[in-house]
């Protein structure tokens, strides 16, 4: 066979394994199709809620590099929002995602719809004590129904796809910590991947909410993560500043500019999620901020 025929048969074969991909859209579906696998083939697994950017491929690529399948699940969780939360404005851009996760070589997409995963039977909750009452779980911030929310729908989906590895982004880092913590708890076989954030190139977060952002407000937005890097610098520097006076620090350069309102700026222990009193490090350093209606969060991991 010439060259040519070679990269012609060949890209014919990578169009079909690209275009390969599954949308399955109940649990008994998924299940036929997990058991039609061989009994060794791991699987990788990326819970997300659509409206996918760069950041929810770097997940689904390391799930490709370092499992045989890879599961994606898509569904706008009704339970994590709060009453006067976006759910209803939330990005659903179906078509696109479906365009993009073929393109990368995704196995299966699970999209369940509510119904499938809230009949009107359902009365259970999965609350993780302790981790979800801080930051984001802050009365004052979204509070703790918020982790129910996500704790619950986590928990359905795993027992659902039963993942050997599963990959969560550290630019949501309570909810990670959360997962990690009811994965040990509940004596599930899966392992917890962190995974890191990835920015914009001038150091925005990527987020699927960064859509509802004013040309204004997106020009102003990536403040938020200068904010924290001078917060790392005050923790590494000799100047002894207390925690609660860094944040002070990061709180005053933000709120220079009106187009920030500050939810929260805390540093924590990584490990416990609890205030930091006195300096010391590992150290996370988390922050909420609200542009116009559009919520912002990022943290940075500050290492021993
Ligand atoms: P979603 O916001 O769609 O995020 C899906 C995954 O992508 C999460 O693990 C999140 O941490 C990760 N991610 C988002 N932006 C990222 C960034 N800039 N860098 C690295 N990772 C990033 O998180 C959820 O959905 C939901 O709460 C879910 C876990 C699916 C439960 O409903």
């Amino acid at each position: 066979m010439s060259a040519r025929a070679v990269s012609r048969v060949q890209g014919t074969a990578i169009i079909k394994k690209l275009s390969n991909m599954k949308i399955l859209y109940s649990p008994s579906s998924f299940q036929r199709w997990r058991s039609s696998l061989p009994i060794k083939a791991s699987i990788g697994f990326v819970p997300t809620m659509g409206a996918l950017h760069e950041a929810h491929l770097s997940l689904i690529k390391r799930s490709k590099r370092e499992n045989k399948f890879t599961v994606v699940s898509i569904f706008v969780n009704p339970t994590q929002f709060g009453p006067r939360e976006d759910f209803k404005r939330y990005p659903r851009p179906f078509k696109a995602d479906v365009r993009l996760l073929n393109s990368v070589g995704v196995d299966v997409l699970f999209a369940p719809s509510q119904d499938v995963m809230y009949g009107s039977n359902h009365v259970t909750e999965v609350r993780v004590k302790k981790l979800t009452n801080t930051l984001c779980g802050a009365p004052r911030s979204r509070g703790p129904q918020h982790f129910v929310g996500v704790a619950t729908v986590v928990a359905k989906l795993f027992n659902i796809v039963r993942p050997h590895k599963a990959y969560f982004g550290m630019k949501d880092f309570q909810q990670l910590r959360m997962i990690e913590q009811m994965t040990e708890d509940l004596n599930w076989d899966v392992k917890i991947i962190r995974c890191p954030t990835l920015r914009e190139a001038d150091g925005l977060a990527r987020s699927s909410r960064n859509v509802f952002l004013s040309p204004r407000e997106r020009r102003q937005a990536p403040r938020l993560f200068q904010a924290l890097q001078q917060g790392r610098k005050l923790l590494t520097s000799r100047a002894h500043m207390s925690p609660r006076a860094i944040c002070k620090k990061i709180s005053h350069l933000l709120s220079v500019h009106p187009s920030f309102k500050i939810d929260y700026i805390e540093m924590v222990d990584p490990a416990t999620l609890e205030p930091m009193k006195v300096r010391r490090r590992p150290a996370l350093l988390a922050a909420a901020v609200f542009m116009g209606r559009t919520r912002l969060i990022d943290n940075i991991l500050i290492k021993p």
